[in-house]
């Protein structure tokens, strides 16, 4: 393990990427700012998000610690999925949050965090992302990155929010699993280009605590509405299946999508006319 990347460290984190270009060069600590103010580097880790929350657990470590490592051995995805997490290619960052928000009201936290994400990718490699619903983050109808968020509560308080983003930036297609090589991508294939993961995850720190700060000081709308900008489910016949615990899928129902509503849930239009409006499940774009 290695220690908090502003003090010594056991060994050089990160070195000899394919693009020349170390962790190193986040090694001072974002300043004045929430984000990244406190940043723990790792060459490998169990999930980034699991780190955060044992670390969050502590009480030691302040709002806006950023957990990031080359590689995780059970990274996790949504509803519970693997997260492939190989070294030398991916960015797999944490973001420790302790907002005073309800529980309830933690859920424009993942779609806050698809907006800085896609606002990142956009402005460091000029690539078209966009957002599928809920923060999947898309490129080409591809999937090339997305948020988990998991959450810790006293009573009806959050104690501890571990805001997850896992990121394909250089990894080819030939290292992603059969079943999901014909829906994902990562930035280097569409780039075709490799790309720098320090300068991005610089980016992507700045652009979560412009939007944090948002958050923090009330101006939600404006995350929704950014969120709208960038969104490629609205408009379109979706396909929404909720899932059980074990994932097997509960119900199943299409529709046309008309947007999010404050909280983030998706507005569905059904054949009837009726309105569903989801706040969790998997949704597949149709036409
Ligand atoms: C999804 O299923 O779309 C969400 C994937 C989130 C993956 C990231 S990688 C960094 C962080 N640590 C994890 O274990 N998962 C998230």
């Amino acid at each position: 393990m290695n220690g908090l990347i502003n003090q010594p460290v056991d060994k050089p984190l990160m070195t000899d990427y394919p693009t020349g270009k170390p962790y190193e060069v986040i090694k001072m600590p974002l300043k004045g700012k929430i984000i990244g103010r406190q940043i723990l580097s790792y060459e490998e880790i169990t999930s980034t998000n699991e780190e955060v929350l044992r670390l969050g657990r502590g009480k030691k470590c302040e709002e806006g610690l950023v957990v990031i490592a080359d590689a995780q051995s059970h990274g996790r995805g949504r509803h519970g999925r693997k997260w492939i997490s190989p070294p030398g290619v991916n960015l797999y960052f944490t973001v420790l949050l302790k907002p005073f928000l309800s529980p309830e009201g933690a859920t424009i936290l993942p779609l806050m965090a698809s907006v800085a994400i896609v606002n990142a990718i956009r402005k460091y490699t000029g690539l078209e992302a966009s957002i599928k619903w809920p923060n999947d983050i898309m490129i080409r109808d591809k999937k090339a990155g997305g948020i988990l968020m998991e959450m810790k509560t006293e009573g009806d308080k959050i104690d501890i929010i571990a805001l997850g983003t896992g990121i394909n930036v250089n990894m080819p297609l030939s290292m992603f699993d059969n079943e999901i090589r014909p829906i994902a991508t990562s930035l280097k294939e569409e780039a075709k280009r490799d790309i720098d993961r320090s300068g991005l995850l610089k980016e992507s720190l700045n652009q979560l605590d412009y939007w944090y700060n948002e958050l923090l000081g009330g101006n939600r709308d404006a995350i929704i509405e950014e969120w709208l900008r960038m969104d490629s489910t609205t408009g379109h016949e979706v396909m929404v299946q909720i899932l059980a615990p074990h994932r097997e899928t509960q119900r199943q129902f299409t529709g046309i999508a008309e947007g999010i509503d404050e909280r983030g849930c998706l507005i569905v239009r059904l054949p009837s006319g009726r309105i569903e409006k989801v706040s969790a499940g998997d949704v597949t774009i149709l036409r």
